[in-house]
């Protein structure tokens, strides 16, 4: 019997690429970088399915490209914000992606930056490597506690909610601001429930976990930012397009805010001439939330599974909602 033809768009680990080869006739794209556009085109046109990444663009027209033919699109991320998800299901085309677990890798990196921006780590580094650490100063590289500090939550889902269990550990006070969340549900994880307008005026720290979608796109803006305190600390390892990147530089610049670790840019990757990566406040990591050894296989494992399932006329095990 013939397998069935898909289209992989980046080499992934084994744990899944070696399912994507037993069930399917794949092709991989081989570059270290993606796809270009023009090319994705090409290389869809008759596929039974794509496997693709968060930096493949996916609308409506890619999808025409893949012709009739197309019986699924399994992304190896959990976000979907790079897929016109309407287009998808006006053509009766499932999207898979790979929920759950990467929470756990994601909720640790959020800290790691948590803890690096209070604790002033990459001044620390730059300050030795600059020849400046003399001796023992006793007024030197002063942090910030975490210690009954409030730490802001924005999007109490999965992710979310493994940052508050950190933070529990760390005794600080939890608040959290989803738009239907109620204060049982946060509860849950030592949280309490407040509007944003709340979370931003109280927290010391300020972490953002919000699907990007029309509704949250720039959530961190002039206005919204000039609410936080002016010590304080925004982490994101979103979306980079939750944050409007010019009014955060404005803001890191004139004290509005404190600092900003953020894992996620807009554009990815980060231009080099971009003031983020210079200014002593801000720490900038390349989107790593996920990047463990363990992680990345499962991820690759669900995207093998979710792509094979829909080739293969079968529910996807995690499909995005219809749009
Ligand atoms: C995701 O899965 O959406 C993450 O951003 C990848 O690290």
């Amino acid at each position: 019997m013939n397998k069935p033809h898909v289209f992989v768009t980046r080499r992934m680990p084994a744990a899944g690429l070696d399912r994507v080869w037993e069930a399917c006739e794949a092709e991989i794209w081989p570059g270290e970088m993606p796809p270009p556009y023009e090319t994705l085109l090409e290389k869809v046109r008759g596929v039974d399915g794509l496997l693709c990444m968060l930096t493949d663009r996916i609308d409506g027209q890619l999808m025409d490209a893949a012709g009739p033919g197309l019986k699924v699109i399994s992304q190896m991320a959990v976000g979907y914000d790079n897929i016109d998800v309407p287009a998808a299901s006006a053509r009766g085309i499932p999207i898979g992606h790979t929920p759950g677990v990467l929470t756990e890798a994601t909720a640790d990196l959020a800290f790691a930056l948590l803890l690096a921006a209070a604790r002033r780590l990459t001044e620390g580094v730059n300050y030795i490597q600059e020849g400046q650490w003399r001796t023992w100063d006793p007024t030197a590289l002063l942090g910030r506690d975490l210690n009954g500090a409030t730490l802001g939550i924005i999007g109490l889902g999965r992710i979310g909610r493994a940052v508050a269990r950190r933070a529990a550990g760390f005794n600080m006070r939890i608040l959290a601001y989803s738009p239907s969340l109620t204060p049982e549900s946060a509860a849950e994880v030592n949280a309490q429930a407040v509007d944003l307008e709340t979370l931003l005026r109280e927290s010391d720290f300020v972490s953002v976990h919000a699907p990007l979608n029309s509704h949250t796109r720039h959530l961190m803006n002039a206005s919204t930012l000039a609410l936080m305190k002016p010590d304080g600390i925004l982490i994101n390892t979103g979306r980079g397009g939750l944050v409007d990147s010019s009014a955060l530089v404005a803001a890191l610049r004139s004290g509005v805010i404190g600092g900003a670790a953020l894992d996620v840019t807009d554009p990815e990757p980060i231009s080099l001439d971009d003031p983020l990566l210079t200014l002593p406040n801000a720490l900038v990591v390349p989107h790593i939330g996920s990047a463990s050894v363990w992680t990345r296989d499962q991820m690759a494992q669900m995207a093998a599974e979710n792509l094979i399932a829909g080739v293969t006329g079968q529910p996807l095990p995690h499909r995005v909602p219809a749009g």
